[in-house]
């Protein structure tokens, strides 16, 4: 059996996709004969055949290098955890962060990269039952974790009341924040329950049980909306914590009989009759 790395490659031994490839490669005369002395027959086959199967495989739509081995990961490290109920393994590189894992690993989107920096909250998920910043938490951190995400909110085809709240009272224009004020949403209320104090909970005391606006507002104030529909948002998670309905009620003026009943009340001042 031949030892393919010694074989010294011959311009009469191309085939035809190998002359055409070279021809596009602009590699002719001499330089092609110093190029062909150069390289082993095996090696550069597999350059050929790899570039030519690339090429076929773009022109037909697929993916060029379905049988490409996997990238290796940088500074691996295994993390197991649970995602939205699920055991989960993972092995990413010491620096991913949970967010990038949750997106590109586990291809859960819902989670959102906004400013990537901690300021914005549309990358908030839930661990262990506390919010979390998914852009400044890093995956090899979750080990043994329970994380949820706004896929893992819903029971089936059924939301989660607070999902449902955004719906009903319209809390959202884009939508780009809405799984983190969501995630936010459902964990602030826990916490509240569990006596944590926020900013402006009256030093000393536990926050009250029914959370007045402003405390509402202050523990969701991490959650940024780029198109502003904060007063919706507010709406949807009072309903949720206070099981009132805080729907808007209209109050229309009510009708009056005739004119002379509307002067009495001073409602009509100036009118001419
Ligand atoms: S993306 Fe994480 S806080 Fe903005
Ligand atoms: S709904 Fe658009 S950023 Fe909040």
């Amino acid at each position: 059996m031949s030892d393919q790395n010694d074989y010294v490659f011959d311009e009469e031994t191309l085939t035809p996709d190998e002359e055409s490839l070279l021809d596009e490669l602009g590699i002719h005369g001499e330089s092609r004969r110093r190029f062909l002395g150069q390289v082993s027959a095996a090696g550069f086959s597999v350059f050929a055949l790899q570039l030519i199967a690339e090429r076929q495989a773009l022109a037909a739509g697929l993916d060029p290098v379905p049988n490409a081995a996997p990238t290796a990961v940088e500074n691996a490290v295994k993390v197991a955890l649970n995602v939205n109920g699920k055991k989960t393994e993972l092995t990413v590189d010491s620096r991913m962060t949970l967010l990038d894992a949750l997106r590109e690993k586990l291809d859960l989107t819902g989670s959102k990269k906004g400013c990537d920096h901690g300021q914005c909250g549309a990358c908030t998920v839930i661990a262990d039952g506390r919010r979390v910043l998914s852009c400044l938490t890093l995956a090899a951190t979750c080990e043994g974790k329970d994380v949820t995400t706004i896929e893992g909110l819903a029971a089936g085809d059924e939301l989660h009341p607070m999902q449902a709240a955004f719906i009903k009272y319209d809390a959202f224009q884009c939508g780009y924040c809405t799984p983190g004020q969501i995630c936010s949403a459902v964990a602030l209320l826990e916490e509240a329950k569990a006596g944590e104090a926020s900013f402006v909970t009256e030093a000393g005391r536990p926050p009250a049980a029914k959370l007045a606006d402003d405390e509402l507002r202050e523990r969701m104030s991490g959650n940024i909306c780029r198109c502003g529909a904060y007063p919706n948002i507010l709406k949807a998670v009072k309903e949720i914590h206070t099981g009132e309905e805080t729907a808007e009620t209209w109050n229309f003026a009510k009708p009056f009989d005739n004119l002379a009943e509307r002067s009495n009340e001073g409602e009509v001042a100036d009118e001419t009759v």
